[in-house]
């Protein structure tokens, strides 16, 4: 075995030490291969009695955590399937190794000390700065910057939006779906359903920290809401790139825009929100749906078999939250979104905690289409209802 060889294995033996392990991360792509994971993240968790490894994986647009004993763990397998570079951190060392564009392992090993933290719940790094003036004028935080512990949740809700954009964004501009922004020609962010427009700046701001100016546009029905949002853009001195219309939905001028986002829109306003996204061609669609009101006055109590789910009103509320949501993101899909319906934050910060991320792929061929409209069709009429978005974009 070579010397970088031999040096890799260490590190990697150290993977599988939950005496010794501090943390590791896998990233990077060797030469024509291709690993399943753009990133995977080690650490151990002590869970009950026992000292698991978490195992972080993320993929273009997905984070997931498991944690498995560490028996379980093949770390010459993953190493194997194709990343480029290796960080180890024991107790006592810390170890990087890369491949170089030849094909060469370059490995480093330099004595440490790297404490072990095994708390299970670490606190999720923060995307968002609290002490920020914004979060103080928006009333999320106290003048100390400290946040309110009524914004908790809001907090965590805005903060999980940031969190799942960021890395599609950078996706997106990777790929060359979306132009690389610059002051000249910013991203344009549309965020429907404003309301006290938290998402609004604490988005516009995060995404300029992380190098991509933008110009987002808040919209929502209340002209009061407007005007006390247009009010903090005055003071946060932000009136060029954020801005603030009342208009309904339904009723806003059309504007090709890069990203449009929904957060807890009413009812069918998260309808509009998607249908106004298609009619302007948004790369990136992310809205977290609220009150699902409208199927459920249509859903008939006469369907079959499941007459004794929908007896019962809350079995009939969940159902039709997730027939709404399945039906919107089947009809993202027929206009060529590739679409899911995630969980974008935990349900103690909200139970309106699902979100349709839907991202523009191709415009499906015509037979495409067709196949993808009849499933549409086929739970519409199963259920005799009609999504007020189907019927926006005449599907
Ligand atoms: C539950 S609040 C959410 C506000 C904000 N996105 C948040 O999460 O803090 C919903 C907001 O959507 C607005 N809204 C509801 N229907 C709308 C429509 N059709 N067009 C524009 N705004 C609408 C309401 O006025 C309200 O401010």
């Amino acid at each position: 075995m070579s010397e970088g060889a031999d040096r890799i294995a260490l590190a990697l033996s150290i993977t599988t030490n939950p005496h010794r392990l501090v943390r590791a991360i896998f990233s990077g792509r060797r030469r024509n291969m291709n690993p399943e994971f753009e990133k995977v993240h080690l650490r151990p968790v002590q869970i009950g009695s026992e000292v698991k490894l978490q195992i972080v994986t993320t993929s273009e647009e997905k984070v997931r955590t498991t944690n498995i004993d560490f028996a379980e763990f093949e770390p010459e397998k993953l190493w194997h399937s194709g990343f480029a570079n290796l960080l180890v951190e024991g107790t006592t060392e810390s170890i990087t190794a890369r491949f170089t564009k030849k094909g060469e392992p370059l490995v480093s090993i330099k004595p440490a000390r790297n404490p072990q933290n095994l708390a299970h719940d670490q606190t999720r790094a923060r995307l968002l700065n609290t002490d920020s003036e914004f979060a103080v004028r928006l009333g999320l935080a106290d003048k100390s910057g400290r946040l309110k512990p009524s914004m908790r949740k809001k907090f965590a809700q805005v903060e999980e939006f940031a969190r799942i954009l960021l890395p599609l964004v950078k996706t997106a501009i990777g790929r060359q779906k979306i132009h690389t922004p610059s002051l000249a020609r910013p991203l344009t962010i549309v965020d429907h359903g404003c309301g006290n427009a938290y998402l609004t700046f604490a988005l516009h701001l995060f995404l300029l920290e992380q190098g991509l100016p933008n110009r987002i546009v808040g919209i929502d029905k209340r002209e009061d809401s407007r005007l006390r949002n247009q009010d903090a853009a005055e003071k946060l001195n932000l009136t060029e790139n954020v801005t603030f219309i009342a208009e309904r939905i339904q009723n806003l001028a059309q504007a090709p825009t890069d990203i449009v986002l929904a957060l807890h829109a009413c009812d069918t306003a998260t309808d509009d929100a998607l249908a106004w996204a298609v009619q302007n061609s948004a790369r990136i669609v992310l809205a977290a749906p609220c009150c699902h009101q409208d199927l459920q006055r249509q859903m008939s109590p006469e369907v079959g078999p499941w007459s004794l789910v929908v007896a019962n009103p809350i079995l009939k509320q969940r159902l039709g939250d997730i027939l709404t949501d399945s039906l919107r993101a089947q009809l993202m899909r027929v206009c060529g979104y590739r679409t899911d319906v995630i969980e974008f934050v935990g349900d103690e910060h909200t139970p309106r905690n699902a979100m349709i991320r839907a991202i523009l792929d191709e415009r499906l061929d015509h037979s495409r289409r067709t196949t993808e409209i009849l499933k549409y069709r086929e739970l519409a009429d199963f259920w005799k209802v009609r999504p007020r978005l189907g019927e926006f974009l005449g599907i």
